[in-house]
């Protein structure tokens, strides 16, 4: 059986990622909380994709990696908060100030909303070395006010259109996944791994 090892040690994507490849030989591990993140210097989110895992890769030897990397990408801000969304308020991870710090923006720009795109970047690398990329968008629209308790980042001010009006943070966890970002590059990534199972070796 191969051993997958995620990026990321949030429960929530192995947990995901996991259902998603239960079909496969693969047994899907998390990141270690003991390993240390690298910076993400990257200028895309592919660019960072591939740095995590090379990143992890070199750690831990004889398996394959899976890396992430998503943001936010607003028109009228020529596709900010994008690569930085996870600090755009100032504060690695602070989903709160990051939002305060979009609203802001949006009300600076005088704008009632703007057309925008989650993007999701999934970098796979097997055992021998090997990379290969998946991207998954859902387009929408973006808000300068909050909706909804559910999900986290940016959910709250985003409305998909492929939903019915409501935000993302109005959704719960299963509808929200149907149309994701994130599901749509783990459904190329797992049709990549049916088509081809070499690519994990
Ligand atoms: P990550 O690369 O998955 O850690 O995402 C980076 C940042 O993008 C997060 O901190 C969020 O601010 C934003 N983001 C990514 N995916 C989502 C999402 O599904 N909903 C809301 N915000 C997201």
């Amino acid at each position: 059986m191969v051993r997958l090892y995620l990026a990321t040690s949030n429960v929530g994507k192995v947990k995901e990622i996991s259902e998603l490849l239960a079909a496969f030989d693969v047994s899907v591990l998390p990141r270690s909380s003991t390993l240390e993140a690298p910076v993400e210097t990257g200028e895309t989110l592919i660019e960072n994709a591939i740095l995590k895992a090379n990143y992890d890769f070199a750690l831990i030897e004889g398996s394959a990696v899976l890396a992430d990397d998503s943001g936010l990408f607003v028109d009228v801000l020529d596709g900010a908060p994008g690569v930085y969304s996870s600090s755009f308020g100032g504060v690695e991870g602070d989903d709160s100030r990051n939002r305060s710090a979009l609203i802001e923006r949006l009300k600076q720009a005088r704008v009632d909303s703007s057309r925008a795109r989650f993007r999701c970047v999934m970098a796979l690398k097997g055992i021998s070395g090997q990379i290969s990329t998946y991207e998954g968008v859902v387009e929408g629209t973006v808000y300068p006010f909050e909706r909804g308790l559910h999900g986290f980042g940016y959910d709250s001010m985003f409305i998909p259109d492929e939903g019915d009006g409501r935000t993302f943070g109005e959704m719960e966890r299963y509808e929200k996944s149907n149309i994701s970002h994130r599901s749509r590059a783990l459904a190329k990534l797992v049709e990549a791994i049916t088509r081809d199972p070499s690519i994990l070796l």
